[in-house]
């Protein structure tokens, strides 16, 4: 039977940005794509999202900047990145030959470095999209400052828009209790998408030392212990908005993917699961393709958003 992964991650946009199916890399957790050329085809991937981009290159923040914990992993990596005009010149020409999309994720201080990130990209061959991080935890200003609330997080998308055609999609965090608000106000600002989650904010003490794990105390926690978060957040979000959801956190396996799919998101990321497994983004296309095949589904499309209330499509299928 022949099946179709194709699916369109910005259907408002007139750029648009066709993936050939929805399984992406997480920002942060796959480099820039080049350092997993020769684990596996990534070419066959859907698309990749870059490490975080800032204007200037940074060192990021104090080690230890990773520690495992039950079911996952903190980070503070402090969006250590080699700057925005290394990445035009540097990675962008080897990606404007690949087949797969880079999506560019971006952080600033202020709204203003989120304008000038933006612009800067506009029109930059081998950039299929930006993938806008208002959810950082481990950084002191900027990120989750701006993804907190509704209206600052409209106030960035908005700032983006206007500086970009490119497809933009807001990276919400998990740390809030009005999610709906926030993919609501950042959808009516123009936002082509939205990703969810980025970490929760988290800790780890050594008993030893008595101190914190962590050269920056805080980091954001991954992996499978998030995944139910972002299930819920996800399902309910898709009941609000009518742009593209990307589902993300602790999907490790092509099970949790078809989860995130059924709670709504129209494409997933793999983050923390490329450590324990750098293939897993390609074991969980596999395994989506061996689903569709079992059940008997000939479009990935037919599955987002079955498992919610009052959805239009069929949970038999
Ligand atoms: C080591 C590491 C670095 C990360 N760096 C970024 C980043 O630069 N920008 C960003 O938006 N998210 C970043 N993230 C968050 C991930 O992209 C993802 O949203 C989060 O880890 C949840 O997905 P997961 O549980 O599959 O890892 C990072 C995560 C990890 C583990």
């Amino acid at each position: 039977m022949a099946i179709n992964l194709k699916i369109q991650l910005a259907p408002h946009n007139k750029r648009g940005l066709l993936l050939a199916n929805p399984v992406m890399t997480a920002s942060g957790t796959f480099g820039y794509g080049t350092e997993y050329e020769h684990l596996f085809d990534i070419q066959k991937l859907g698309a990749i999202v870059c490490k975080g981009t800032t204007l200037q290159p940074r060192e990021g923040n104090p080690q230890p900047r990773i520690v495992e914990t039950a079911s996952g992993m903190l980070n503070s990596i402090g969006w250590q990145n080699i700057g925005i005009e290394a990445l035009i010149k540097q990675k962008a020409p080897i990606w404007a030959k690949w087949r797969v999309p880079v999506i560019v994720n971006i952080a600033g201080k202020t709204i203003n470095e989120y304008a000038k990130l933006a612009a800067r990209l506009d029109g930059v061959k081998g950039i299929g999209g930006l993938e806008v991080n208002i959810s950082c935890p481990n950084v002191k200003a900027g990120g989750v400052e701006f993804g907190a609330d509704a209206k600052s997080a409209a106030k960035v998308t908005t700032a983006v828009r206007k500086a970009t055609s490119l497809p933009v999609i807001m990276k919400l965090t998990p740390t809030t209790n009005d999610i709906v608000g926030i993919a609501r106000a950042v959808a009516e600002a123009g936002a082509d998408g939205v990703c969810l989650i980025n970490t929760l904010k988290g800790m780890a003490i050594d008993v030893k030392t008595r101190k914190p794990v962590l050269g920056n105390i805080f980091g954001g926690l991954s992996g499978p212990a998030i995944k139910p978060v972002a299930l819920a957040m996800v399902y309910q979000v898709a009941e609000a908005v009518n742009i593209p959801i990307i589902g993300c956190g602790g999907i490790t396996t092509a099970t949790d993917a078809l989860e995130v799919i059924m709670a709504g998101a129209t494409a997933v990321e793999i983050g923390t699961a490329n450590f324990s497994n750098p293939r897993a983004p390609m074991d969980i296309l596999e395994g989506l393709k061996k689903y569709l095949r079992k059940e008997n589904v000939q479009d990935i499309r037919q599955l987002i958003g079955v498992a919610r209330r009052g959805s239009l499509h069929s949970p038999s299928l």
